[in-house]
């Protein structure tokens, strides 16, 4: 998608993937990565998540980075934060990067950021991200957070509907294709649900969520 339609969603209120409580999967199955407290979890396309909130109360570092800066003022806000703003030279654009509490998070875009930004990161949360890339897009943003966070261990959250029911965001993506962008040898599968369909894109018939840990490079 280009940045403008994630702009124009924010813009207009259109952001039904935003949950307003922490998404139960991630409580149930965030031990098992067996992180150290105080260590740091990326949150890559995070929105204003409130998951981010709950790692931050596990002891955690966060780092996020979110395309659309309006989202990020609402987190903060939200937290009760006032964050101080600098901006970084990447690459190709320029990043601002807001820092207040355990929280580092970048306004930008996940493919500007780089290893040096991103520090020594433990594990990546991935909740409506992955997803909501299209195809052409998938292989590179595995292939980028393998590269900037290499040690990093991941829980996934993915969503599955049937074929030719929504043209996504989200996007279904199944047990194959998540083996196919990370290697079946780093891929464990930790649980599959059904979800009421209210929780998803209007004229899914069945929406089941995946969840996964995926093992270090
Ligand atoms: C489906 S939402 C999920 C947000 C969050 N993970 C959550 O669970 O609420 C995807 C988010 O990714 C952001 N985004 C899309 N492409 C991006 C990119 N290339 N870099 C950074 N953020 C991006 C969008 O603005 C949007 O807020």
């Amino acid at each position: 998608m280009e940045p403008d339609f994630w702009r124009q969603r924010w813009r207009e209120g259109r952001i039904g993937f935003h949950r307003a409580d922490v998404l139960p999967s991630l409580v149930r199955h965030w031990s098992t990565l067996g992180l150290p407290a105080g260590s740091t979890v990326f949150v890559p396309l995070c929105g204003k998540s409130r998951d981010m909130a709950w790692l931050a109360a596990q002891g955690h570092r966060v780092v996020g980075i979110e395309l659309v800066g309006d989202a990020l003022h609402a987190f903060f806000a939200d937290e009760g934060l006032t964050p101080g703003s600098d901006r970084i030279e990447a690459a190709s654009s320029t990043l601002i990067r807001h820092r207040a509490g355990a929280y580092t998070l970048y306004e930008g875009d996940l493919f500007d950021l780089d290893a040096a930004m991103l520090g020594n990161v433990a594990a990546i949360y991935d909740r409506a991200a992955l997803i909501a890339l299209p195809a052409d897009l998938r292989r590179r943003y595995a292939t980028h957070l393998d590269c900037i966070a290499p040690m990093a261990s991941q829980l996934l959250v993915c969503l599955e509907y049937p074929d030719g029911e929504h043209q996504g965001p989200p996007f279904s993506i199944d047990a194959e294709a998540v083996a196919a962008l990370y290697g079946a040898a780093r891929v464990e599968a930790l649980s599959r649900q059904t979800l009421p369909k209210d929780d998803g894109p209007a004229g899914v018939s069945v929406l089941t969520e995946a969840v996964y840990r995926i093992g270090p490079r």
